[in-house]
């Protein structure tokens, strides 16, 4: 099957691409790319030819922090519809995490959620393995088997590993099997029974607060055990000043460490809480202008690598009980592109940069060979038509999770065609 993407904008970071110019697609594999001052050598007869002028067409975004909720939660998301989300959302690759049910703690639970992606996954899903066994923090869980099985990173994420030897241990392991840890960097004794930001709102509302602190004596104490070891390091969804400050500081210094944030923490601040709105409910909580300033100063000047979603769909039976009952998280993938322009529109970031936060840098993190548009990679290419504004309603996410505090915002660019596993998918 042979495609061309004709006189579109394309951007590839990965080899310093941004003009216009075409792209020949030959059995799911990009053969050819030509800008304006070259021609594609094929005239060639294309089984189907796409017009893209007016249009980005950019490598295929990975989103290296997912909740597919597969096996085990299938109620709040299965790989089906979770990968057809991101797809929409103009990702071809989600990294999912181990908080499942069994938790993808040993080789066997990888090897379930590769297979089932292989035959359903409307996208490449990459499995992140357990850091300890079932998550708790007490026990190192197969890393070398699950290694082997597929897993491309190994995190507890939605839980802190508290134990500091046990993390030590993580991250030695990481450099023998050539892995990032990600670390979701929370203090529990600090949090525990938290529910948002602590701070004047929190007493307000009456909701019991997660200081700043919980995430940043965290995000030191994997900054130290990086330096320690020499591990791969990558801190997970970032939401405070603190945190940023603290990774800066460490770039400098020259720890192994990469970071990621989320479109929610420089979209909207803890003010959405206000009205006990569940959807707003998220873990980190969402913090303040000062740290949306931080957050966005960091993605600016590179302290933070990644811009990820942290999709995590929940029934919304289980988001409609009370604040401190509902689980935490939001349904992003569907928005995240959409909000991430926004940085682009405000001149935080240029379009380049921001391919690379969603593209290109969560591919050199894990090692794999995507995120780009070089000849010979998989097609995986999204074309985004900057001129389409949408309303982001609930009723037409493609995700089971309805858990967004974005509900009603326009946001202005969106996916029109995504290429994934050789598919061609054409959204209205
Ligand atoms: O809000 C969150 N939801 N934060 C996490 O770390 C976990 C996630 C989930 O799995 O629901």
């Amino acid at each position: 099957m042979k495609i061309i993407i004709k006189n579109g904008h394309i951007i590839d970071p990965s080899q310093g691409i941004d003009g216009v110019g075409d792209i020949l697609i030959e059995d799911g594999k990009i053969k050819e790319i030509s800008t304006q001052h070259s021609a594609l050598s094929t005239s060639s007869s294309a089984h189907r030819t796409i017009d893209a002028i007016g249009l980005y067409v950019l490598p295929g975004l990975i989103d290296m922090h997912t909740h597919l909720r597969d096996p085990g939660f299938e109620y709040k998301e299965t790989i089906k519809t979770g990968t057809k989300a991101a797809v929409k959302g103009g990702f071809t690759t989600v990294c999912c995490m181990p908080n499942t049910y069994p938790v993808n703690d040993n080789a066997s639970v990888t090897e379930f959620i590769i297979r089932k992606a292989a035959q359903e996954g409307h996208c490449t899903v990459l499995p992140i393995g357990a850091i300890t066994k079932g998550q708790k923090g007490e026990e190192l869980a197969e890393i070398g088997t699950m290694r082997n099985e597929g897993c491309i990173a190994f995190s507890d994420d939605g839980r802190p590993v508290m134990n500091s030897l046990m993390m030590r241990r993580a991250l030695e392991y990481s450099k023998a099997f050539n892995v990032p840890i990600i670390s979701h960097c929370e203090d529990l004794t600090l949090s525990e029974d938290g529910v948002m930001n602590e701070g004047l709102l929190s007493v307000t509302l009456g909701l019991k607060g997660i200081p700043s602190e919980a995430e940043e004596i965290m995000v030191y104490r994997d900054l130290s055990l990086s330096k320690l070891t020499g591990g791969r390091l990558h801190i997970a969804h970032v939401s405070t000043e603190g945190s940023v400050k603290l990774i800066r500081d460490a770039k400098k210094r020259g720890v192994n460490v990469t970071a990621e944030t989320c479109p929610h923490y420089f979209s909207i601040t803890e003010d959405a809480v206000t009205g006990y709105d569940t959807n707003a409910k998220v873990n980190p909580p969402l913090r303040t202008e000062r740290d949306i300033k931080a957050i966005k100063e960091g993605l600016q000047d590179g302290t933070i690598d990644v811009i990820a979603t942290d999709h995590a769909p929940h029934h919304m039976d289980e988001k409609l009980q009370e604040f401190d009952k509902s689980p935490s998280g939001i349904s992003g993938l569907e928005t995240a592109l959409g909000l991430s322009l926004r940085l682009v529109e405000g001149g935080i970031l240029t379009m380049g940069q921001l391919i690379e936060k969603m593209a290109l840098n969560p591919a050199r993190i894990l090692g794999i060979k995507r995120g780009t548009l070089q000849t010979d990679t998989n097609a995986d290419v999204v074309l985004l038509d900057m001129n389409r504004e949408f309303t982001v309603e609930v009723d037409r996410f493609l995700s089971k999770g309805k858990n967004t505090p974005f509900r009603g915002w326009i946001l202005k660019g969106m996916p029109v065609i995504t290429i994934s596993k050789g598919r061609i998918y054409e959204w209205q």
